[in-house]
């Protein structure tokens, strides 16, 4: 089985036409590389649902803000590319930032997130972060043209900004939500684990713990939201963590919510930086 590696627009336009004239079904996994068995389960979620996959690996600048990791964002070509065979993925989309960006990343044109839904959470202290997201993403879909595209749960809330995008600017993409993949302790896989102690990712298991103990606090009555919030992030505090949030919110919209109305499908998200490492993690709650 061998990778197709496709570098140019002009290579890649080429076989979008070969697949599309062969009527083939298309499915994308975006992704910045470094990859680990989260991705490879979404490689496999598309192999089940489509005939051709490809992933794409661009590490985005335009998500980066000013002093985040992307000069220090591991960069694994080789690995990917075993990874990506043995996984059975057709091509592996790899552009310079001049194929996603012919004008450069500084001035370019950009989709801009709803605010409602990108001002919050990972959103609030890195501006522009969604902005970034979308407009790679949608650049990918405009060149790809996939009937279908995989996004983790794992990153909750671009996977509902896609989603948003996808809707309101009428894109005919399919997109497909994909389980968060842990490691057996129970943290959840990430590249950025990578720059993690030995001992910090044992600690970092607390992330997914927190969530669960809030989960099942509200599951067993407890309404006060804030109180539940904030006891949550005293705790990881305690424990060492530097968390920006623990947050219970509207599975569907983000939104923050109300202990005397809860809708049913409830949302529990953390992020917490562990020596300088910002980690995020959420899970699925319902309030019968
Ligand atoms: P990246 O962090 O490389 O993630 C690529 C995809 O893998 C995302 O959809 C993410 O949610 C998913 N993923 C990461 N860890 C996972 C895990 N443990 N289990 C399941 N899925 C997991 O997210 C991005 O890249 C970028 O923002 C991108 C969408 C590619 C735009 O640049």
């Amino acid at each position: 089985m061998s990778l197709l590696e496709l570098i140019s627009r002009d290579e890649l336009r080429q076989q979008v036409n070969h697949w599309q004239q062969q009527q083939r079904v298309v499915a994308l996994v975006p992704t910045m590389g470094n990859l680990h068995a989260g991705h490879l389960s979404l490689v496999q979620l598309a192999r089940q649902q489509a005939d051709v996959v490809v992933v794409s690996i661009f590490v985005n600048p335009t998500q980066f803000g000013a002093g985040e990791d992307f000069g220090n964002y591991p960069r694994t070509l080789d690995s990917d590319r075993e990874q990506l065979i043995q996984a059975q993925c057709d091509a592996l989309f790899m552009p310079g930032v001049e194929a996603l960006y012919p004008f450069g990343s500084e001035e370019f044109t950009k989709v801009q997130a709803p605010a409602s839904l990108a001002n919050t959470l990972c959103g609030l202290n890195r501006p522009g972060h969604f902005d970034g997201v979308l407009s790679v993403v949608a650049r990918l879909f405009n060149l790809i043209q996939p009937q279908l595209a995989i996004f983790g749960e794992k990153d909750f809330q671009q996977l509902l900004l896609i989603r948003r995008m996808v809707m309101d600017l009428g894109m005919p993409q399919k997109i497909i939500p994909a389980r968060t993949v842990r490691v057996a302790s129970g943290l959840a896989m990430s590249s950025r684990n990578h720059y993690l102690s030995d001992a910090a990712r044992q600690q970092a298991t607390l992330l997914q713990q927190t969530l669960h103990q809030v989960a099942t606090q509200l599951q067993t009555g407890k309404r006060d939201i804030t109180g539940l919030e904030t006891a949550a992030m005293d705790s990881l505090r305690e424990a060492g963590f530097d968390p920006d949030y623990v947050a219970i919110r509207d599975a569907e919209t983000l939104a923050t919510v109300s202990g005397s109305e809860l809708p049913a499908a409830l949302r529990i998200l953390v992020a917490a930086r562990l020596n300088g490492t910002r980690l995020i993690d959420n899970i699925a709650c319902s309030i019968k």
